[in-house]
């Protein structure tokens, strides 16, 4: 134990109780022991690199090229993805992919290229490796997007796991984003995150990384194309990043590199090549197609670890209602357990649950439920006995169970890395539903385990079944929330088939956007922890992860009024609007924070509602095409080198900009538009982009200004679906997709297709369908026409 590790434990001991302080203790010397003893350390390496080339062999979408020292595989799939993999790596088994790996392209083939190298041409990318096996990733006019170079293992001498590294090139104009949820972003500046899913143990801000959610996914924006890339392997690893630099015309342009780092598993990626639209469009297909959620999910939560009652959830409740404030559904945190445990209730302070939930229900509020991974470790839980008559949870390598600290104390881990486990876990939640839960809430699923040194997680060594081709954590850690998720998703299918899953977790790995969302986890009551707030949000929509958002007012502490209040506006405008704070923090109800907040928090509530029909929208869109809700401003634009660096504003879906407020004392604002023409909502003030304004942003609102031309589905003032249509330019024409449902269910709802033109002196708002176009189904209100 070192001396920060001796730190940490004293701390840890001291603040979380004696006997848990002690089982902390116990938990991390129990780790230390079973990794020295099942993971002896590597001993002497031999590196190696590909060597040269010196046959090929042609497939369907590609082929084979065998090197002195590993062979590649490479595969145009007919979706434009391209993979490809090292010492024989093929696209499955992957924990990211939806299904099947996608078919090979059968117009791509392996076909010589220069100096000795080969290259599949196909329609949409080229791909040329290098009798040194580097690769290039170019535009179908030949431009090169990414340069990997030859990548190099290191293989203990003994047998075992090799490392990896594999260094990449891009253009000196290309910004990185994605690799999952990052509190500094969305743009990722030079340095190195780490790919493990990790609960930072405190409130976090935008210094701290890694996160709850880490992926190997990075998006390359630059002037010739968009690239998305993903190494497929869930061990831990690095990324190193460092942007280029253009020489200013003098011909000695910098690349930009990335290094990645990995600790073992396959070596293999795929590469998507287009607009950003087109990236994400593939990259759903995939890695699959974001789940639905109901719609009273995109309405406002309201959460809080330590309601602690039935009574004080009903206060809160009416609080909103006398107020008349929207509120659609409400959370509850572990402080409902029975001491702490998953899946139970304490029935002292909610004696009666399911009534609860059916009065809130009628009052269109539903409940959430938190779910935890961990399940205590005692006879006579039902959980655990059941968990133990089934032989789910993991084990270590001598095959005892591993035993880790949680909020109720020794628990163990249910390995959802097996089907029989998801399955058995998937049938808990009738428990939930019972209860009158219609939400679920899992947490705590990096996994954490608390110690009070080392990590707090499961030790590497423990072992898990990873769909029965046996490994360990180092392989299974980053994948074991997407799979808990899978578990949750899938029984709720099954036990209440007519509803859409309402899933969110704070941990997940790429494909986590098939079973649900996530949200940023305890961020830090303070303005930096308002900026990651949508750093997280818009970098996890690039990753293909649509839904997700902030604790409304920051995890820890009492934000100031006013920091309450623009993280309140802001949150209003993400996927999950949801306030929630730890059981330690002060209050975060709109009207705690006097009446001048509460008056625009309630615009804030009142506008999102009126949004509601939108958001639905974009989230039929988020699921047919990939595309997030929450998008950067470079979104259609992404040749705009001002937008590609712009972090502080974004669209929602094609018609709106969003600028929140992210500066303490800011009553105005600059705003960097794309081009177009744009309206203030508020004062239908016009706006030429591209180029930067300067905006009013009074505490009452933040700047939020819609497309010309845009058609946006609200929520008129009787409740029935309006188009709110924004005058187009002059000359010009614009449009919008409306997709309206039934809140919840299965059926598909029919999208509509509306375009707005001037004839003369009058703006015609016209629905396209099959056989031509047709009135608008719903009442239009045009906006924008003063200032024409
Ligand atoms: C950690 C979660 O991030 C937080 O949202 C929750 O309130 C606590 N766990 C307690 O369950």
């Amino acid at each position: 134990m070192n001396g920060r590790d001796l730190v940490r434990s004293i701390k840890t001991v001291s603040s979380a109780g004696a006997a848990q302080g002690l089982r902390t203790v116990r938990a991390a010397w129990r780790t230390r022991r079973a990794d020295a003893t099942a993971l002896p350390s590597r001993g002497a390496e031999r590196a190696r690199v590909p060597g040269s080339v010196q046959e090929v062999e042609t497939a369907p979408g590609g082929g084979i090229i065998r090197f002195s020292r590993s062979e590649l595989r490479v595969m145009v799939a007919v979706n434009g993805a391209v993979f490809w993999g090292w010492d024989g790596a093929s696209p499955e088994p992957s924990y990211a992919l939806a299904g099947r790996c996608p078919e090979p392209d059968p117009r791509a083939f392996l076909e010589p290229d220069k100096e000795g190298g080969w290259r599949v041409v196909a329609e949409r990318v080229t791909v040329a490796v290098s009798r040194h096996g580097a690769v290039e990733v170019r535009t179908p006019g030949g431009v090169t997007l990414r340069r990997d170079l030859p990548p190099r293992w290191w293989e203990p001498v003994g047998g075992g796991t090799a490392r990896w590294m594999q260094r990449s090139e891009v253009a000196a104009d290309a910004r990185f984003f994605g690799l999952g949820g990052r509190g500094s972003g969305p743009r990722l500046r030079d340095g190195t995150y780490r790919m493990w899913n990790t609960d930072p143990g405190h409130a976090f801000g935008p210094g701290d990384d890694p996160l709850y959610i880490t992926m190997p996914v990075q998006l390359v924006v630059a002037d010739a194309a968009t690239h998305l890339v993903f190494r497929d392997t869930s061990w831990a690893g690095t990324v190193t990043l460092r942007e280029g630099e253009e020489g200013a015309g003098s011909g000695h342009d910098r690349a930009g590199t990335s290094e990645l780092r990995m600790e073992g598993g396959p070596l293999r990626c795929w590469v998507v090549v287009g607009t950003p639209a087109r990236v994400l469009l593939v990259w759903a297909s995939l890695t699959g197609a974001p789940a639905l959620p109901p719609a009273w999910a995109l309405g406002h939560h309201h959460a809080r670890w330590g309601f602690g009652s039935e009574q004080e959830v009903r206060r809160i409740v009416s609080g909103y209602q006398e107020r008349g404030l929207p509120l659609d559904a409400v959370h509850l945190d572990i402080d409902h357990y029975d001491e702490h445990q998953v899946f139970t209730v304490d029935h002292e302070r909610f004696p009666k649950l399911p009534l609860l939930a059916k009065e809130l229900r009628q009052d269109g509020i539903r409940l959430v439920s938190i779910i935890d991974p961990a399940v205590k470790a005692a006879e006579g839980n039902t959980v655990y006995d059941s968990g133990m008559t089934e032989d789910v949870f993991v084990r270590d390598a001598a095959g005892r169970l591993v035993r880790g600290v949680v909020w109720p104390g020794e628990a163990v881990f249910p390995d959802f890395t097996h089907a029989p486990v998801r399955e058995w876990w998937g049938r808990l939640y009738e428990e939930r539903l019972a209860q009158g839960f219609s939400g679920f809430w899992h947490d705590m699923n990096e996994p954490t385990s608390f110690a009070a040194f080392g990590e707090s997680t499961l030790p590497r060594s423990a072992r898990h079944a990873l769909e029965g081709r046996g490994g360990d954590h180092r392989e299974a850690h980053n994948v074991y929330a997407l799979c808990m998720a899978r578990a949750g998703y899938e029984g709720l299918r099954e036990l209440a088939p007519e509803e859409r899953p309402f899933v969110f977790s704070r941990s997940g790995w790429v494909g986590m956007q098939r079973y649900g969302g996530t949200w940023s986890g305890d961020v830090a009551t303070g303005w930096p922890g308002l900026r990651a707030s949508l750093s997280l949000v818009l970098g996890l929509g690039l990753c293909g992860v649509p839904y997700s958002g902030p604790d409304v007012g920051g995890f820890d502490g009492s934000p100031s009024p006013e920091l309450y209040l623009r993280w309140f506006q802001l949150g209003a405008y993400l996927p999950l609007f949801r306030t929630h704070a730890s059981l330690r923090a002060g209050r975060r109800e709109p009207w705690e924070f006097g009446a001048e907040v509460l008056e625009h928090a309630r615009v804030a509530l009142v506008e999102r509602r009126r949004l509601l029909p939108y958001f639905v929208t974009l989230a039929h869109l988020a699921r047919r095409t990939g595309a997030p809700y929450v998008r950067p401003l470079w979104w259609s634009a992404p040749e705009d080198r001002t937008l590609r660096d712009c972090e502080d504003a974004f669209l929602l879906g094609d018609c709106l900009l969003v600028a929140p407020v992210l500066d303490q004392g800011a009553d105005r604002r600059a705003v960097q538009l794309p081009r177009g023409r744009w309206y203030d909502t508020v004062t239908e003030q016009v706006y030429e982009g591209p180029g930067q304004v300067v905006l009013d942003a009074p505490l009452s609102r933040i700047p939020v200004l819609a497309r010309a031309g845009a058609v946006v589905p609200v929520r008129g003032d009787d409740g029935a679906l309006e188009l709110e249509v924004w005058a187009p330019a002059p000359g010009r024409t614009g449009g919008g997709l409306v997709v309206r449902d039934a809140g919840d269910g299965w059926d598909e709802p029919e999208l509509e297709r509306y375009v707005t033109r001037w004839t003369g002196q009058r703006l015609v708002v016209e629905r396209e369908g099959e056989g031509g176009t047709g009135e608008p189904r719903h009442p239009v209100r045009v906006r924008g026409l003063g200032k024409v």
